[in-house]
């Protein structure tokens, strides 16, 4: 289990994480899901002992990471898939951490089969893509067969195979009983990934709950109705204080605020014929996007204090221009809200 509590982190003015309190439970996938600039590497950085806290504390099974006898059989992370030595091969860069963690040499060759890396273990890194990067830093993660695993973004740089790939494993995991904590800025990929979801943004918690219920509370309700006494039902709908909004249909609006059983009921009350009553299901992402909007809006920043460079644009959550996952993300502006740099635009294999 990790419990983060209360924790605080800023870089001069910059508050990265802002009273961060949450439990990564076992035994299943908990989506750490934000905008980019939100705060998941840095919540990252200090779980795993990396960086200090402003404030607040980190715990893995109740300890801070450093106190843990033998961390990297307990944890087993992936931050910087770059942040390898170029010039070992693949296999070298896992037989030094398998000897400087005491694990025996057959184990690289597992690891190495796991992540489908075999064809090129001899090839040094520094040729690698971003998407093989990112495999050997998941087998390096495994190598200790950890019982918890922080992957940052692990995604980022897969091609669809690949990320599929990550997806399945990830869940063969967590049925193990492990502790997965998998961070993204992708709604969708989330979506199909994790049991769990805690969101920020902004540094602060906006949500923590199991995935369906996230959908449920933040995707809204909008129901699609077509009637030919329309006029009478917009007039029925205002008095209740639901919205009407164009549907693109001759002769049909879109309801919020309510739903199908609800405008059923108001129509039967009024004596008002329907032709058509469709409940419309807001998209993941589009829920995604609706929060993070409010977390915007309503973000408190001290008087004079300036928007933070790098903060997130509001509705704009793509990732920084060139990634070749843009066909998984939010419909936005690409290089919206850049985080820290990444690796190229190398679609890993
Ligand atoms: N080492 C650092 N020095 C200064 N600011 C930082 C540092 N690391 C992160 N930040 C800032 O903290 C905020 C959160 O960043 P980060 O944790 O990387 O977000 P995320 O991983 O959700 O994209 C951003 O505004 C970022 O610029
Ligand atoms: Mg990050």
């Amino acid at each position: 289990m990790i419990e983060v509590r209360d924790l605080v982190k800023r870089y001069g003015a910059t508050t990265a994480v802002d009273h961060l309190s949450f439990t990564v439970q076992p035994g299943r996938i908990t989506g750490f899901l934000g905008p980019n600039g939100a705060g998941k590497s840095t919540t990252m950085r200090l779980i795993l002992g990396l960086d200090r806290p402003t404030s607040g504390s980190a715990l893995i099974e109740g300890k801070p990471y450093r106190d843990l006898p033998d961390p990297l059989r307990h944890v087993g992370a992936l931050l910087e898939a770059r942040a390898v030595h170029g010039g070992r091969t693949a296999f070298n860069h896992l037989l030094y951490l398998a000897q400087t963690q005491g694990v025996p040499k057959r184990r690289v060759q597992q690891v190495l089969e796991l992540v489908g890396l075999q064809p090129v273990a001899n090839k040094r890194t520094k040729g690698f893509s971003l998407g093989m990067s990112q495999r050997l830093g998941i087998a390096a993660a495994l190598l200790a067969d950890p019982r918890i695993l922080i992957l940052d973004e692990p995604v980022n740089g897969l091609d669809p195979e690949g990320i599929v790939w990550i997806r399945d494993l990830m869940k063969a995991l967590a049925a193990e009983g492990r502790t997965i904590l998998v961070s993204s800025h992708l709604m969708n990929e989330m979506a199909v990934t994790a049991d769990h979801l805690v969101v920020v943004g902004r540094g602060r918690l906006q949500a923590d709950m199991p995935v369906a219920q996230f959908i449920a509370q933040f995707s809204g309700s909008a129901v699609l109705v077509r009637s030919p006494q329309l006029e009478t039902l917009r007039a029925a709908v205002a008095e209740k204080g639901w919205q009407c909004t164009p549907s693109g249909q001759e002769g049909a609006v879109v309801v919020t605020g309510t739903t199908a059983p609800e405008l059923g009921e108001l129509a039967a009350a009024r004596g008002l014929v329907l032709h058509e009553l469709t409940p419309q299901r807001a998209s993941l992402e589009e829920a995604f996007m609706e929060l993070t909007r409010e977390v915007g809006q309503f973000a408190h920043r001290a008087p004079g204090q300036p928007e933070p460079a790098d903060a997130p644009v509001p509705g704009q959550y793509a990732p920084p221009s060139g990634q070749p996952d843009a066909g998984f993300t939010a419909p936005g502006a690409p290089g919206a809200g850049a985080g820290q740099p990444r690796g190229g635009n190398d679609g890993g294999h």
